[in-house]
């Protein structure tokens, strides 16, 4: 920094009264919504943030981000938490600080486009409960996606940010696709369709500090509203890129308080406060107060978080972000994929090809979705294709990528790749050039009448229309029509305690394997804790009849037990190989592994996964390679080919049900 840039300072003072710089850079706190996300799977509860909400409020963040992103599917499907209550329990202790919310444009807080009716409402509804920053953007760059929900923003009152997600195709910016023209291009085009700021979202840490350097000092000049940056620690960069950023003149960077921080998180807030004291950049925080918060958190919150930290590696940096550019989630997901078709050998075969796919689907930026659909489909390829044939197993969000139904891609699909994966698609096998959402029939109505009875308000509607099924069961939780299981409640620090315990004894190898004696009858309290040692795990009963939690049962569990996965939208965390305890895992009942009694070609499940529908009925002929069974694997659905042409003689499971690889689904003769 030259020395212009620095303020005379007479007496360094750490106390917020300190003389004001200049031009103080603007910082949004992370914690409650991204930070917690990046760490623990977005697992972090309403009760966990009210500790410290009001010494937050203190800070002078220029906004919190407490919304948005995983929190809405998180929130309903595993915590049993009425998304909507957390902006309004926060609110009430965040009297000053503006609330952002991270807006996935028309996709809202789910995976999909939703109908433009339903986009207005749920903005609309975001906006009356309190959120007042719409950080908003589209996985593609297609900002026809924000042209339903800004005008709501807009409407409101509410600020909008129009957000870049960052991308690369080189080690570092530059090429001939997501260059410095095209960030000030796009920035431009934000700022023209009314953005009040714009922000860079590199949610994979791939922003390398000169990039930074280069791209602020660019959007600086090329726009005239504040400039953010958005970047996760991932790769080990982030800092050095928001130092290079304030460098340029960066408004507003984003951070996390301590405990939130760091790993596939963000920079931590307290080193910027003191690296910036008593320059014309200084935040004017009081960095006493940062101090006190995190105490608390360490004390108080994060000892129920600490196990759902995957803390396997001495490294809190992933190299892979830098040879692959791929982000610790979207890797995660891969490993889980490959590991379930027994393919974990071929990790190196997909680095290899993930770019070719990229390139052949248009080049998108890798995030949600688009790194699923990518990072999925680029795992089919390399486990089913050959020499013959490539894209032999095509996703059916792959077939909507290609059809346009998510946006405009970057650069061209490659036609060879486009023709193949549209034949026979369901909507059609030219792609549509207008806004995505424009072929999507209105919803809201539709959705009113199913859950008519249940739901109260536009509220309850908005959860069951973004989340039918996990949407509807939830609010049979909040109304009490339905009990809501155990796994869904909160964990306490006597918990914590508890399962502390249990791994030392289990480590000592005190805990006895379960007895030939009949267990005692299991209390109403009881609650069921998985513990893993090495390859073996325990379930354990702990009960607490109003006393100290007493273990009331320990069962060893088959060694080679395959624990079923809960689609989550966040990579969950790997399963720990050390002892340690996970939350209990709901059991899906074993579907009946029926033997075919027919000869004839059986159709079997190339991998695990979810029934989604049968296309085709007993009885029913089928030409070979058409599709006969949809399967949801990775939370992409697979249409599988018939292996021959002939007649549906047997079908052995039915929608809902889950396969394990290598199941017979059907037989054709
Ligand atoms: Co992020």
């Amino acid at each position: 920094m030259s020395d212009h840039n620095k303020v005379k300072i007479t007496k360094m003072d750490y106390s917020k009264d300190r003389a004001k710089a200049k031009n103080p850079l603007k910082i949004m706190d992370l914690s409650l919504r991204d930070g917690h996300q990046s760490l623990f799977a977005t697992k972090g509860r309403t009760e966990d943030m009210i500790p410290v909400a009001e010494m937050m409020d203190e800070v002078g963040f220029w906004a919190v981000e407490t919304w948005g992103g995983a929190t809405f599917d998180t929130m309903h499907r595993f915590l049993n938490e009425d998304p909507w209550e957390r902006i309004r329990t926060l609110k009430k202790y965040f009297k000053k600080t503006p609330f952002t919310m991270l807006l996935r444009a028309q996709n809202l807080v789910g995976y999909r486009n939703y109908a433009d009716d339903v986009a207005r409402a749920f903005v609309d509804r975001a906006a009356a409960n309190g959120i007042d920053v719409f950080r908003t953007f589209d996985a593609l760059n297609d900002f026809r996606n924000f042209e339903t929900v800004v005008p709501v923003i807009k409407e409101c009152g509410k600020h909008f940010q129009g957000c870049i997600c960052y991308s690369m195709t080189e080690p570092r910016m530059g090429g001939d696709v997501y260059n410095l023209d095209y960030y000030i291009n796009k920035a431009k085009e934000l700022e023209k369709i009314g953005a009040d700021s714009v922000c860079i979202k590199d949610m994979a840490g791939l922003i390398a500090p000169y990039d930074a350097y280069a791209i602020v000092k660019a959007l600086k000049a090329a726009v005239s509203v504040p400039v953010h940056l958005h970047s996760h620690f991932t790769s080990g960069m982030a800092d050095m890129a928001l130092l290079k950023a304030i460098e340029a003149g960066v408004d507003i960077i984003d951070t996390c308080l301590s405990p939130y921080a760091y790993r596939t998180s963000h920079p931590a807030v307290e080193p910027f406060v003191m690296a910036l004291l008593g320059t014309n950049r200084d935040t004017g925080f009081d960095i006493k107060l940062l101090g006190a918060i995190s105490e608390i958190l360490e004390r108080d919150v994060l000892p129920k978080y600490k196990h759902l930290l995957n803390d396997k590696k001495m490294s809190i940096i992933d190299i892979n972000v830098l040879l692959h550019q791929t982000s610790g989630g979207m890797l995660s997901n891969l490993v889980n994929q490959l590991r379930e078709m027994d393919a974990l050998d071929r990790i190196n075969e997909v680095y290899a090809e993930l770019p070719k796919v990229r390139k052949d689907l248009g080049q998108v930026p890798l995030v949600t979705p688009a790194s699923q659909i990518i990072g999925v489909q680029t795992v089919n390829n390399v486990v089913f294709d050959d020499e013959n044939e490539q894209y032999r197993m095509i996703t059916d969000q792959v077939k909507d990528l290609c059809y346009g139904l998510y946006g405009k891609t970057t650069v061209p699909i490659k036609p060879e790749v486009m023709e193949k994966v549209l034949k026979g698609y369901s909507r059609g096998e030219k792609p549509i050039t207008c806004r995505p959402a424009e072929v999507l029939e209105p919803e809201l109505e539709k959705a009113k009448e199913d859950v008519k009875g249940l739901a109260v308000d536009m509220d309850d509607v908005l959860i069951y229309a973004l989340y039918p099924v996990t949407g509807k069961r939830f609010l049979k939780w909040k109304y009490g029509k339905e009990e809501p299981p155990l796994e869904v409640k909160p964990k306490t620090l006597e918990d914590v305690k508890t399962e502390q315990d249990l791994i030392e004894k289990a480590l000592a190898g005190e805990l006895v394997k379960k007895s030939e004696k009949k267990a005692p009858p299991k209390g109403e309290n009881l609650r069921t804790f998985n513990v893993f040692v090495d390859d073996e795990y325990f379930e354990i009963g702990v009960e607490e009849p109003g006393g100290s939690p007493v273990v009331s049962y320990v069962q060893q569990m088959p060694a080679s037990a395959s624990v079923p996965v809960i689609p989550s939208a966040a990579p969950a965390p790997p399963r720990p190989a050390a002892a340690s305890v996970s939350p209990p895992i709901k059991k899906s009942a074993p579907a009946v592994r029926k033997k075919s009694d027919t000869d004839g070609t059986p159709l079997t499940a190339p991998m695990p996964g979810m029934i989604i529908s049968y296309e085709k009925k007993i009885g029913d002929s089928v030409k070979k390679g058409e599709p006969v069974v949809i399967l949801e694997a990775m939370k992409m659905e697979n249409a599988l080919p018939s292996p021959a042409a002939g007649t549906i003689k047997a079908i052995n499971f039915s929608a809902g049900d889950s396969v394990a690889k290598g199941d017979v689904l059907c037989v054709i003769e």
